[in-house]
């Protein structure tokens, strides 16, 4: 069902084919906060897909530089940077696919709602401006708490009169990367072949892989299961320890963040079987955004999975009651935050 990054060397040569047409779609996509961790490896990956005709870096410092380096590279998308509000609106112009890796990472000690007043801030601002440059495109949101910072973004655009929530996405593909990694360790599985479906939300309790639907079907016991499913939702408070101070997951952030900016490429070029997990509006339960298993389409979200929230086992039915509490407090939190703004 879902593409991993080896399907995605067979798309390469597809869609370098697709670059061959001269009738084909290019894409422009603006990456912000394009200068930091996450940011500078992203722009590399995505400036080896062949859908994409231009690539915006934008940053409140530093790109200059990076623009340059990764311009070098012959691959078909020109790189343009853009530095400090200023340029900010000419830096969404025009954009299919925004990506928001903007705004301060976890040190050790911290949880991903220790950053919400810095940041909430920080998207805030970058959706206003997509808002007002490119009000069509779809945005991922990889800024955390993600939890929040999408109910952020979405009561923005509200209030601008623009808001589609087909197109507006919480970015939690490092999860299904991450837990595709230890599943397929833990069962000596070729990595090619394993796909767990991760739902709920981005922080702690809140990430509930589903083990029991794991693709190729496979069966677990209780104590694989208690331990997988931990280490996947502490697989980022992992990489802050073991970074001691240096910040959080980049490296694997950026490759997770690229699979779904093509993914997303793809699914706006028409391709019919396009599917992955994402955080985004939601009516599969009681919540108002949740992460599940979606089809994208050339208008965004096409469809949901309900079954994939049916047949749990019972730890995972139970985990999911437990989460929404915790994920519900993070929505109304990113709310409140828009609404007592002057
Ligand atoms: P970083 O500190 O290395 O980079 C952040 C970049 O954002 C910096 O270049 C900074 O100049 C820029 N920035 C700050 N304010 C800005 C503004 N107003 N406009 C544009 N750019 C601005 O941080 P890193 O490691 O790249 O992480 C970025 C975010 O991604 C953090 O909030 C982190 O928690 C989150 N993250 C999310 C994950 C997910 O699975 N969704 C996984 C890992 C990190």
């Amino acid at each position: 069902l879902v593409r991993t990054f080896a399907p995605r060397t067979q798309n390469y040569c597809k869609n370098y084919q697709h670059h061959l047409n001269p009738q084909a779609s290019y894409y422009k996509v603006a990456i912000l906060g394009a200068a930091g961790g996450i940011g500078q490896p992203l722009s590399l990956l995505v400036k080896m897909s062949p859908l994409i005709s231009d690539i915006n870096l934008y940053d409140i410092a530093n790109v200059k530089g990076i623009t340059a380096d990764l311009a070098h590279c012959n691959t078909p998308a020109k790189v343009i940077g853009f530095t400090g509000t200023s340029e900010l609106a000419d830096s969404l112009k025009g954009v299919d696919v925004v990506v928001i890796p903007a705004g301060v990472p976890r040190k050790p000690g911290m949880t991903r709602d220790d950053l919400f007043n810095t940041n909430a801030s920080i998207v805030k601002s970058l959706i206003e401006a997509v808002a007002d440059n490119c009000p069509q495109a779809f945005i991922h949101i990889i800024t955390n708490p993600v939890n929040s910072m999408v109910p952020i973004a979405a009561e923005v655009l509200k209030q601008k009169g623009v808001y589609d929530p087909k197109k507006l996405f919480g970015v939690t593909t490092l999860d299904v990367v991450r837990a595709n990694t230890f599943v397929a360790k833990k069962k000596n599985l070729k990595l090619i072949d394993v796909d767990v479906p991760v739902v709920g939300g981005h922080a702690g309790i809140t990430i509930l892989p589903l083990l029991s639907k794991t693709r190729p079907s496979m069966s677990f016991t209780d104590e694989e299961v208690q331990e997988l499913t931990q280490r996947i939702q502490d697989a980022g408070t992992e990489v802050v320890e073991a970074k001691v101070g240096e910040g959080s997951a980049t490296l694997s952030m950026a490759y997770a963040a690229a699979r779904f900016v093509e993914s997303s490429l793809r699914a706006l070029d028409g391709d019919a079987d396009v599917y992955e997990c994402a955080y985004v509006e939601s009516n599969l339960t009681e919540l108002p955004f949740f992460a599940s298993r979606i089809k994208l389409g050339r208008k965004g979200v096409e469809a949901f999975i309900p079954s994939e929230l049916q047949g749990l086992t019972e730890f995972e039915a139970k985990a999911l009651e437990a989460l929404k509490p915790e994920l519900k407090a993070s929505i109304d939190k990113g709310v409140a935050f828009v609404h007592k703004q002057p």
